[in-house]
């Protein structure tokens, strides 16, 4: 697995929107276990976990999604090295997946990681794009430990909050999944497809 001080774009000086080591270390374990054959990300960033994903399960397409141009292009540039395995879509991820949802594409694994607000509404388009017995995992479930606060929730992260508590609650209340929420990083949840 290459490192991510050799990204395109990785500045160590600077907060950088990246999983965290342990995350990186579950999903890479939980992909290799798994060993999906077409996997969608949500948030590509520069690349890394997508280099995580497509590292730790040799035979795995991805597709993966990006709003801002110069993320997708410096992703472009690190994931070179997957060839054909990754195509990385400028794009905002709702006009994405609701698009691939009228194709019947199908994946069978989702990695959720770009704008925590949207979480909640992006499932029951994510739910149609997963295959049964396929997975999705979602990073960043608790939002700094807000999630799991108790007590007010400051002004400008109030309505991402509640957007995460009703995501939490709506897929781990949804039967046709099984779900985990791990303590791992900032909160990690791991939904199988029944
Ligand atoms: C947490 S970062 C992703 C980090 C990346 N998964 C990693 O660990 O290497 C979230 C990314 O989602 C992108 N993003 C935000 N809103 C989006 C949207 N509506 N559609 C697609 N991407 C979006 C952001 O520009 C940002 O690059």
């Amino acid at each position: 697995m290459e490192k991510k001080e050799n990204f395109k774009g990785f500045n160590k000086d600077e907060y950088v929107p990246i999983l965290r080591d342990e995350s990186i270390t579950f999903l890479y374990d939980l992909v290799q276990k798994f060993q999906p054959k077409k996997i969608l990300e949500i948030g590509t960033y520069i690349g890394y976990s997508a280099s995580v994903l497509l590292s730790s399960s040799p035979n795995s397409t991805l597709d993966t999604v990006e709003i801002k141009e110069e993320n997708s292009n410096l992703a472009c540039e690190n994931l070179k090295v997957f060839g054909g395995r990754v195509e990385v879509f400028c794009q905002d991820a709702k006009d994405f997946i609701e698009t691939k949802c009228k194709e019947k594409k199908k994946y069978d694994f989702i990695f959720l990681d770009g704008p925590k607000g949207q979480y909640v509404r992006y499932l029951p388009i994510l739910k149609e794009l997963l295959e049964s017995g396929g997975v999705l995992v979602a990073d960043n479930v608790y939002f700094h430990g807000m999630v799991k606060m108790e007590g007010k929730i400051p002004h400008k992260h109030r309505s991402i909050v509640n957007n995460l508590r009703q995501f939490i609650n709506d897929i781990t209340l949804d039967t046709d999944f099984q779900t985990t929420i791990y303590d791992i990083g900032d909160g990690i949840s791991v939904s199988y497809k029944k």
